[in-house]
């Protein structure tokens, strides 16, 4: 398995980086494709392994997919298999969002589990529950969901819906189900994330009526059958990966760095976090410029849903975290087990004591670099920041994970000065 080699300098990275499509947008919307028939075209979307694992879902499922990135398009083909073999969702849990899809435009799914992963538990009973108030009958057989629409696969109904907590993709699970079900539907306690809103954009462009995205509720009166329209679509930009950038730059004093394509509003508290901790981050036109003066600030900070401190940020605030003056407290609330970068920072000299879901992080003049893997996206993404400012040379193994998440990280940190190089088939 390749490797991300790093040697630390103390040079600040200045130049362009150019922020690619929202993984996290476009997985949801390529899964939104089995609503219509007809080709559908996405553009603006990054070059990732969860892409072609999608796609190769898609394909499974009897739908030609040309990726071609940053574009894809997706073709009805003649027959349907609706089912996600464990397969392919053991691969990306991302996968279960065909489940809402399948049932509303088919009427039954077979949808593997997908299991815990690295970060948690992450159960989908509200996925399951939502469904069921819409009609379906779900059972659990050998690891597969199994969901048929009403009377033995007939179309969906639509219900009122309050989530017990907001979820993301179990919001726009449901709101894919509800864009066929007969009648308006009504989401409460809704994720209100940029990605739901981006997904609520793409169902009105197909044809169904929704209304309320990106809030904690969501109005969406369903189509008719058959009636949904293929699309074509630019993604938005992926504001975790602009989120990463602006931390790298922020490691160096003396960073200049602009973030083409980057999106101010759906970064607001990653942004006021980091302009506490001392960075200055300018807006410029469709651009946002970081530069680094002075030294950084320690700060606490709170992972909640959107528009709170996202959870996916938490491993690369925290390395910033690791060499500033003073101590951070850092607080976990989305998932139970996402400090798996913490073992591996303290190989690197941060100073960080765990105490259950908080993490207390005490500045230190400098890190080292070592030999270290992680088996989350972001937090190997961590390391990698750390590796820029870390004495000597950072080996980061597994890269599968962040070639999950991140387009061409070593080329576009390399394009700004970081020494960060792939290593081909090294050791893992
Ligand atoms: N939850 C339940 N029951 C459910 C669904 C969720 O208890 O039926 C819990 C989860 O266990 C978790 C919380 O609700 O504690 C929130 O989870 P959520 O469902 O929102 O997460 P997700 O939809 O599985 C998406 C992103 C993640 C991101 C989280 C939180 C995608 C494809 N994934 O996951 O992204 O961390 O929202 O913002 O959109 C990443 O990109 O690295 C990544 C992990």
């Amino acid at each position: 398995m390749d490797a991300i080699l790093i040697r630390g300098n103390n040079q600040p990275l200045r130049g362009r980086v150019r922020v690619s499509g929202a993984k996290n947008a476009a997985l949801p919307i390529l899964c939104a494709t089995l609503l219509s028939d007809g080709e559908s075209r996405l553009r603006n979307v990054p070059a990732l392994r969860d892409i072609d694992t999608t796609a190769a879902l898609l394909r499974f499922m009897g739908r030609n997919v040309e990726v071609n990135a940053p574009e894809v398009r997706v073709l009805a083909g003649s027959d349907v298999r609706p089912e996600a073999p464990y397969e392919l969702v053991k691969q990306m849990r991302a996968s279960v969002l065909v489940l809402g899809p399948l049932v509303a435009r088919f009427g039954r799914a077979k949808v593997s589990l997908p299991g815990g992963c690295a970060i948690g538990a992450r159960p989908i009973d509200q996925h399951l529950k939502a469904l069921e108030a819409m009609g379906c009958t779900i059972r659990l057989d050998r690891g597969y969901v199994i969901a048929e629409g009403p009377s033995g696969g007939g179309r969906l109904k639509a219900a009122e819906v309050c989530f017990d907590l907001p979820t993301v993709t179990g919001t726009e699970n449901i709101m894919m189900a509800a864009a066929l079900a007969k009648g308006r539907s009504t989401l409460l306690n809704c994720a209100r994330e940029p990605e739901v809103e981006e997904l609520g954009r793409i169902l009105n462009k197909m044809g169904c009526e929704v209304d309320g995205a990106g809030t904690d509720v969501i109005h969406i009166k369903g189509a008719e059958p058959g009636s949904l329209a293929p699309f074509d679509h630019a993604i938005i930009p992926d504001r975790i990966e602009a989120g990463t950038y602006m931390v790298a730059a922020a490691m160096h004093e003396g960073s200049d760095v602009i973030l083409d394509g980057a999106e101010l509003s759906d970064m607001e508290a990653l942004v006021s976090k980091m302009r506490s901790a001392g960075v200055d981050i300018e807006s410029e036109g469709q651009a946002l410029r970081i530069r680094r003066q002075g030294p950084i600030r320690a700060v606490n900070i709170t992972t909640a849903p959107h528009p709170g401190f996202p959870t996916d940020m938490q491993a690369q605030l925290m390395v910033l975290m690791c060499i500033a003056r003073g101590e951070s407290v850092i607080t976990e609330t989305i998932f139970e087990n996402r400090f798996m970068h913490v073992p591996e920072l303290q190989r690197m000299g941060a100073s960080i004591a765990l105490r259950g879901n908080t993490a207390v992080v005490q500045g230190v003049d400098k890190l080292y670099g070592a030999s270290v893997m992680a088996t989350d996206l972001r937090a190997s993404a961590s390391l990698v920041i750390a590796g820029l400012v870390a004495e000597g040379e950072t080996e980061v193994r597994r890269v599968y994970h962040l070639d999950r998440g991140y387009e061409h990280i070593e080329e576009k940190l390399g394009g700004i000065g970081g020494n960060v190089a792939r290593v081909r088939n090294a050791e893992s």
